[in-house]
């Protein structure tokens, strides 16, 4: 079994090749801090205090466990070699930041959360899973499930947006994407899931920032996606950067031993974020390397990614009798089970015929993922029918802005190993399509994106001016957002705003196509522009996938996976808020308050809501709801605190097609519990469900509702069901209108 050819190895390891296995380097000279340069107190992070790590050389002493973000064959077999000649022969494991595709790259996962289509997220993991173990990588440093409520965080885009059960359900996709049901498979790589814990909680949105909240708060919104992926069998974790109420997560025991192990029994192992074993030293917590590694490791950081401290540090915590062996064992061990669990002792090397640029038959999936991921906004009248789709009478159609043709920006951040040149820009997709149907594109550039050099809108002005349609493209770089893109302004960077406003005012009607990690303000869009279309950062298919939409071969479906302020300060702007005191109610908020209406949990200057809120997504049809039921009116307490207890309610509804043609609908379920022991989200997602319906067709959609949607966390941090009354909605937003109610008797 593993476990017994784990211990055979074990048995046979020198101190060297067992820290060995808990080290992580990379292959552009491995430059890492050095634990004598960050002996002293002070800052760590500092370019003279780094050393040069031979990682060839470690390989070959058998003293390197694994790698990150080596990329090609080529590469990882030459360490590989060098790994399998030294004494005990233990492959190396290679992770990579594989997080939206390796070569056929697709929508970020912001975007792919926008699909909430489970299925295709499995798909398209294990579609990169295909790509990169060609090239020797069996480990991604993904999925990320932090919980982001703050659009500021560029990080959002790497994460399934606001929403725990969006989050978990997103989770399990990607781990049976990625490890399927047998981790051995030769196209199977190990996740690392990540960042535990609560990193996008990031005070500000401030990259790196200071998180503190409720341990109720933890465990109810922003633990339940890792939970999810490691009952889904994730085989890694990956610490976070941030503090957690003042510990920070690389050597938090609360969240790595009493949560992650004791709790949820998870038997993998932990690697450190890039340096953050390293930066507990900043963080104030450790005055020295060595004080650094206890704490990490002994908290449960089993793998040291690039910090260099505990291959120099644990001897010497060993020979002072600070550190025991047996922790060094374990962790060990734990790196070492997942290493068989992989079968890389019996496959060490990249398996099949490496995957070097954007796979043909992998386009399909890649496009029909970005089509799915597309919000569509708003879609506005203007002459008299909405923009989109397009009409077939449209045959000259103006293409402006700095993302229409701009394949570096099209993958977005993280985005595997990738080549421009297998980007299909939108300028490329509408320029084929128009001349098959005999029309033309005219295409200005019109801005930057950040807004350097000397912009004239005067060509963008006169492509409009000639056009039937406008179609724009504005939007962020892929650099805007990811790690350390964090921004204090959420509205179109650069002088894309005046683009616009200088397009609109030409009066053609106008399609914008919103490229971004993130949410953006579009307030003035929302209120000038027709047709607004959220594209996030699409992938290599990303121009057809928009061409397929704005043309109408494929209706739009996405619905939003985080809220879209109307103001930067309402972040962090989330739709499941806990209730207040003084509620706003049906006070009108959109103009300054009078009177009573001043006292009320609102703003002055702006409304409390989203201008586009969680679960939003129209399409080219329209839906309608009816007939919410309960199975029962009542169900005995007794009954329903039960954990595992599941089908203790089911709620039916009626969604029809009420527009003209065929379109998918995510059905969505929300649910608010009053009258408990702690005040509950004003209502909180707890079923979805992808619906594709001919015009005038209805369908019965059921949600079962258990224990564990029923239980919130109390205040001894357990899961309870009490006695009190539940409103259900179903619908096509968070907005839903349609209800019924049960109650939970004593
Ligand atoms: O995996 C990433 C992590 O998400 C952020 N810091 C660097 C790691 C490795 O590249």
């Amino acid at each position: 079994t593993v476990e017994q050819r784990v211990e055979a190895l074990l048995k046979q390891m020198t101190l060297e090749e067992k820290i060995g296995q808990l080290v992580q380097y990379n292959d552009v000279g491995a430059s890492a801090p050095t634990a004598a340069g960050s002996d002293s107190p002070g800052l760590a992070v500092n370019p003279e205090t780094r050393t040069r790590v031979d990682a060839m050389a470690l390989a070959r002493e058998g003293r390197l466990g694994s790698m990150l973000n080596v990329i090609g064959a080529d590469k990882t077999r030459a360490f590989q070699q060098a790994a399998l000649s030294s004494r005990l022969h233990i492959p190396i494991l290679f992770g990579a930041d594989v997080i939206h595709g390796y070569r056929t790259v697709y929508p970020v996962p912001l975007g792919l959360a926008a699909s909430w289509d489970p299925a295709l997220i499995e798909a398209v993991s294990h579609m990169a899973a295909t790509e990169a173990t060609t090239a020797g990588v069996k480990w991604f440093y993904s999925p990320m499930v932090d919980i982001s409520r703050d659009a500021r965080w560029g990080r959002s885009t790497e994460g399934a947006g606001e929403d725990a059960y969006l989050g978990a359900a997103m989770a399990r996709a990607y781990i049976r994407g990625y490890q399927g049901d047998d981790l051995s498979r030769p196209d199977a790589v190990a996740a690392s899931v990540k960042h535990f814990a609560a990193y996008g909680a990031a005070e500000a949105g401030r990259e790196y920032n200071t998180t503190d909240m409720s341990d109720i708060r933890l465990r109810q919104v922003y633990l339940p996606p890792y939970k999810a992926a490691v009952e889904a069998g994730a085989a890694t974790m990956m610490s976070a950067f941030n503090a957690l109420n003042g510990v920070p997560a690389t050597a938090n025991p609360y969240l790595m031993d009493q949560i992650l192990r004791k709790e949820w029994g998870f038997n993998g192992f932990v690697v450190s974020d890039y340096t953050s074993v390293m930066e507990l030293l900043n963080h104030g917590i450790a005055l020295d390397a060595a004080t650094a590694t206890k704490k990490s490791l002994e908290a449960g950081v089993e793998v040291d990614m690039m910090s260099h401290f505990y291959d120099t540090q644990i001897p010497k915590l060993l020979a002072e009798h600070r550190l025991s062996m047996d922790t060094v064992d374990e962790a060990v061990r734990r790196v070492l089970r997942v290493k068989f669990a992989l079968g890389l002792f019996e496959h060490p090397y990249a398996q099949g015929t490496e995957v070097t640029r954007a796979l043909p038959e992998h386009r399909p999936l890649a496009r029909r993922a970005a089509a799915e991921s597309f919000v569509l906004l708003q879609n506005a009248p203007f002459g008299g029918a909405a923009v989109l789709p397009l009409a077939k009478s449209v045959k000259r159609v103006a293409l402006i802005g700095p993302l229409a043709d701009n394949p570096n920006e099209m993958q977005g951040a993280w985005a595997g190993a990738p080549h421009p040149e297998d980007v299909v820009t939108l300028r490329a997709a509408l320029e084929s399509r128009l001349a098959a149907r005999g029309g033309a594109l005219v295409y200005a550039q019109g801005a930057t994106i950040t807004g350097e050099g000397a912009e004239d809108f005067s060509a963008a002005t006169r492509a409009a001016a000639q056009a039937d349609v406008v179609v724009m493209a504005l939007g962020e770089s892929s650099a805007m957002s990811g790690e350390a893109g964090s921004r204090a302004f959420l509205d179109l960077p650069g002088h894309q705003q005046q683009l616009l406003e200088a397009v609109a005012a030409t009066g053609k009607p106008v399609v914008l196509v919103v490229f971004s990690g993130r949410p953006l303000v579009l307030d003035w869009a929302a209120a000038h522009v027709p047709a607004i279309l959220e594209a996030w950062f699409p992938g290599v298919e990303g121009g057809n996938a928009l061409a397929d939409v704005l043309f109408g071969d494929v209706a739009p479906s996405g619905k939003l996976p985080m809220s879209f302020p109307r103001a930067v300060g309402q972040e962090p702007l989330y739709y499941d808020q806990l209730p207040t005191g003084r509620p706003a109610g049906n006070a009108d908020l959109s103009k300054p308050p009078v009177g009573d209406s001043r006292y009320l949990s609102r703003y002055i200057d702006v409304p409390n809501d989203a201008l586009f809120s969680f679960g939003h997504g129209l399409s080219y049809t329209s839906f309608g709801y009816a007939g919410v039921q309960v199975s029962r009116p009542s169900v005995p307490l007794a009954e329903a605190n039960r954990p595992g207890a599941r089908q203790l309610v089911t709620v039916t509804a009626t969604v029809t097609n009420t527009g003209p043609r065929e379109g998918t609908e995510v059905v969505q379920l929300y649910l608010r519990n009053l009258g408990a022991s702690v005040e509950q989200p004003v209502r909180s997602l707890k079923g979805f469900r992808r619906v594709t319906l001919k015009p005038g067709q209805s369908q019965q959609v059921s949600f079962t509702l258990g224990f564990d949607e029923l239980a919130f966390y109390g205040v001894d941090s357990r899961l309870v069901v009490e006695p009190t009354h539940y409103t259900v909605w179903v619908g096509g937003s968070s907005r839903a209108t349609e209800s019924a109610q049960f109650v939970v008797t004593p």
